[in-house]
């Protein structure tokens, strides 16, 4: 399929990298199209891992060509530090990296407010990744912010900065208490990485278009995770962008039905990173277990992810929003040795009603109780699996209860990090 979407289906870190990692050697380009350095994608090849933030997962596959669309947050000193790291690593990168004139720069105040602002929330917190990402897309939708076309003419960039950061200092001093920026090392900063990323830079959306047009294929790489989408997420604990499919057109400049392929990627249970509504999370030890066999830290903060049953209701309401033509399951290993495993497929709400719609509002988000069914675990390891009649019964039957409780088909089941640690269905 020429142009397939590679999407969250959760909140975010449900090894999305991992399946694209399986999906790029036959792919010819892979595109992120929105988020920024707030996402921490790995792939662990041959035993080595890398974590990617900005840049795409698939420059992990030597001579594929990767770009980085006008939805994207970008933050040129960590993307500038990140292409470095990945070269010191022996990756080639400059040569196979488009990066979008349209994109938005992420700037040393879109940080500095961010931490402010967060500050400033107390115990109502987001609990952010501070990388700009928020402030960056409301300068964006506010048409105050900058772009990356905007760095390579450094003139009128300095001059509209300083402008910019007129009103910046204001709200930092007189509404934070902080303490103002200097316009000329905002300036700098961005703009002595920018030199170096210019000859990266180039029009994403006429490059995609003539590369499906030539019948070549693109992946399309998803950050976060459809429960964290900016419209559809549990707003306000949500990133600032559309995480789910329905941002890729508006993200790369290709239109909506030159997608031909959805795959959504589930985690066996939940994870939710920061703060916010998560009905199935255990803060028991059952969900420290989960924590530890699933290595489940923070690939970008180090935060410790929070962890629950898996979340039919939520998962299901990802699933069709994104249309989505397969699923992808992964860490179904991380579940082995667990005696009983739980589903949730319905919410009671504060009034007593029973539904099995994901909620709107925050207030029936936080205080939804899961309805559970309950499952029969396995003992043994699944890491050598790679074909789904050799899985335990039990696993089978809980990989069937998920894919039919979500209603989609799945296509790949991972039992590992390393890259093949994958069964594939289709
Ligand atoms: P992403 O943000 O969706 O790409 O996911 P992350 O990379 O942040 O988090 C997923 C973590 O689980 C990473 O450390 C992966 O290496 C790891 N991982 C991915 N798939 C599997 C799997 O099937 N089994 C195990 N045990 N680990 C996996
Ligand atoms: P990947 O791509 C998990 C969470 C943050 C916070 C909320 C808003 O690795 O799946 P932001 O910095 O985006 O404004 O933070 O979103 N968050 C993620 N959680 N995985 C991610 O990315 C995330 N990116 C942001 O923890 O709750
Ligand atoms: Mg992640």
């Amino acid at each position: 399929m020429p142009a397939t979407a590679i999407v969250g289906l959760q909140w975010g870190d449900e090894g999305k990298a991992k399946i694209l990692d399986e999906l790029a050697q036959a792919s010819d380009i892979v595109c992120r199209y929105q988020g920024g350095a707030n996402a921490g994608h790995t792939v662990v090849v041959s035993g080595e891992k890398f974590a990617f933030h900005t840049v795409p997962s698939g420059i992990a596959h030597p001579g594929k060509l990767c770009a980085v669309g006008n939805g994207v947050a970008l933050d040129p000193v960590a993307l500038l530090e990140e292409i470095r790291a990945l070269e010191a690593r022996g990756l080639e990168v400059r040569s196979r990296l488009v990066i979008s004139e349209r994109a938005h720069l992420v700037l040393a105040y879109h940080k500095a407010l961010e931490a402010l602002d967060e500050r400033s929330r107390g115990t109502g917190a987001i609990g952010t990744t501070l990388r700009g990402i928020g402030p960056c897309y409301a300068d964006k939708a506010a048409r105050a912010g900058f772009r990356v076309a905007d760095l390579l003419r450094p003139g009128s960039f300095r001059k509209k900065l300083a402008e910019r950061l007129k009103r910046v200092n204001a709200e930092i001093e007189l509404v934070f208490g902080g303490k103002p920026l200097s316009p000329d090392e905002v300036a700098e900063e961005a703009l002595a990485a920018g030199r170096e990323l210019a000859p990266m830079v180039g029009d994403v959306s006429e490059l995609l278009n003539d590369a499906l047009d030539r019948g070549r294929s693109v992946l399309f790489e998803g950050a976060q995770g459809t429960l964290l989408d900016v419209d559809f997420g549990t707003y306000p604990f949500v990133t600032s962008s559309s995480a789910s499919v329905l941002g890729v057109s508006a993200g790369t400049g290709i239109a909506p039905q030159r997608i031909d392929r959805v795959l959504g990627v589930m985690k066996a249970y939940t994870t939710r990173v920061g703060s916010g509504p998560f009905p199935t999370e255990l803060n028991d030890e059952t969900g420290s277990r989960l924590r530890e066999r699933g290595r489940e830290f923070g690939t970008t903060t180090g935060r410790s992810r929070r962890c629950g049953w898996f979340d039919a209701v939520a998962t299901r309401f990802a699933a069709r929003l994104n249309a989505v033509t397969e699923v992808a399951l992964t860490k179904l290993d991380v579940l082995a040795g667990e005696p009983v495993l739980r589903i949730a497929t319905a919410y009671v709400l504060p009034d007593g009603t029973r539904t099995d719609r994901f909620p709107a509002a925050l207030d029936d988000l936080e205080a939804a109780r899961p309805v559970y069914e309950e499952h029969q675990g396995w003992s043994g390891p699944l890491g050598e699996i790679r074909r789904a009649e050799d899985l335990p019964p039990a696993a089978r039957s809980y990989v069937e209860r998920l894919t039919g409780l979500v209603g989609a088909q799945t296509a790949l089941i991972s039992v590992g990090e390393g890259r093949g640690a994958t069964i594939r269905l289709s």
